[in-house]
């Protein structure tokens, strides 16, 4: 079933991307077999674009359900457009390459279709996913990101990336890269939080006048049992404005959440473990927005960030402290 086919966006390097994605991270205490059972269900409904990460430590479990929707026939491989993400340990140019084909092992893929930096800060090389010397503090690494982009470039033309692009980034950081002497291929995206609370409307005109994608991350309020989220925050889908929308459309918070987000141009991620939330979240594409409704959500923005990554505070890349 070629079910996405219609809903993508075709990105600067010529290739396309689906949409909606389906998003694999979870709290640490959920078993990592809940992703292959989620996935698999994902793949049945019709996602097609997974969204995957070296740091989530489940690519196996991906690559296990890709590989039975495979076998048993409901996709073929270039159906599936699935993304993974470098961490900060393998910035170093010399160790890029080695970051991609942990991944793609695990994954049991030949190739990624989208490789991403994903946070824009060097970490110590090695296993640790968060090395900290004998204080407890974080051991950073000196890379120049340039420098790993350049090795990102060298894996799109090995045929081990189809595109590559960036996470994380703010509007400075994407002008170092696309100003970079040399660039051979610009981030065909720039995968960040977004969402009612946090709508990014600067970066999204910024990425949107340089022809790259933004994707957005947390667009149903992520989950505050993840170590990486604030804890206590206000939470998206009980917000009362978004439920009258929702209930004049006869639809969820969910579904209005996510299509609020794909009437912008975005392209969204959500993640649910749940059979019923999985079908809902797909059900995005049968129903409108007005213009009326898109600018009542726009005025929910607070500039509320859910991930503030604060172990990453006082590294210069640390890219939240500017406005954008
Ligand atoms: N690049 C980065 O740095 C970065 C950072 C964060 C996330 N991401 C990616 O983006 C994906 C999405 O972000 P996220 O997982 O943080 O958060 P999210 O998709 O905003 O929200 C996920 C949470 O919402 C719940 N949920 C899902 N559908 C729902 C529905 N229809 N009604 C009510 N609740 C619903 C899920 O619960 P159940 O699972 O129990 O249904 C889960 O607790 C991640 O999985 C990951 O792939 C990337």
């Amino acid at each position: 079933m070629r079910a996405m086919r219609h809903f993508s966006v075709k990105l600067n390097d010529g290739h396309s991307m689906p949409i909606l994605g389906f998003g694999t991270s979870a709290p640490d205490k959920v078993s990592k077999s809940k992703v292959e059972e989620a996935l698999e269900r994902a793949i049945d409904v019709g996602y097609r674009h997974i969204d995957s990460a070296y740091l989530y430590l489940n690519e196996e479990e991906i690559g296990r359900a890709i590989r039975k929707k495979i076998a048993n026939g409901t996709v073929k491989r270039d159906d599936i457009f699935c993304t993974s993400k470098l961490w900060g340990n393998f910035f170093r140019p010399e160790l890029v390459q080695t970051g991609l084909e942990v991944s793609l092992k695990k994954l049991q893929l030949s190739y990624v279709d989208l490789f991403l930096i994903h946070f824009p800060v060097a970490l110590k090389p090695g296993e640790e996913i968060l090395p900290k010397d004998t204080d407890g503090k974080l051991i950073f690494d000196a890379v120049d990101l340039c420098t790993t982009w350049e090795a990102l470039e060298k894996c799109k033309e090995a045929g081990l990336a189809k595109s590559i692009g960036v996470s994380n980034f703010n509007c400075k950081q994407l002008e170092m890269i696309l100003n970079k002497p040399g660039l051979k291929y610009k981030p065909v995206c720039n995968q960040v939080e977004c969402h009612l609370y946090l709508n990014q409307s600067k970066l999204l005109d910024f990425c949107k006048s340089k022809d790259i994608v933004l994707t957005a991350y947390g667009v149903l309020g992520s989950d505050p049992e993840k170590e990486w989220v604030t804890k206590n925050y206000p939470v998206i889908l009980e917000d009362p404005v978004l439920n009258v929308i929702a209930e004049k459309h006869q639809r969820t918070a969910a579904q209005v959440a996510l299509r609020y987000q794909l009437q912008r141009g975005l392209v969204v991620l959500a993640k649910s473990f749940t059979e019923k939330r999985i079908r809902e979240n797909f059900q995005v594409f049968d129903f409108q927005l007005t213009p009326e409704d898109m600018k009542t959500l726009d005025g929910l923005n607070r500039n509320l960030r859910y991930f503030k990554d604060t172990y990453f505070a006082d590294h210069p890349n640390y890219p939240f402290n500017d406005e954008y």
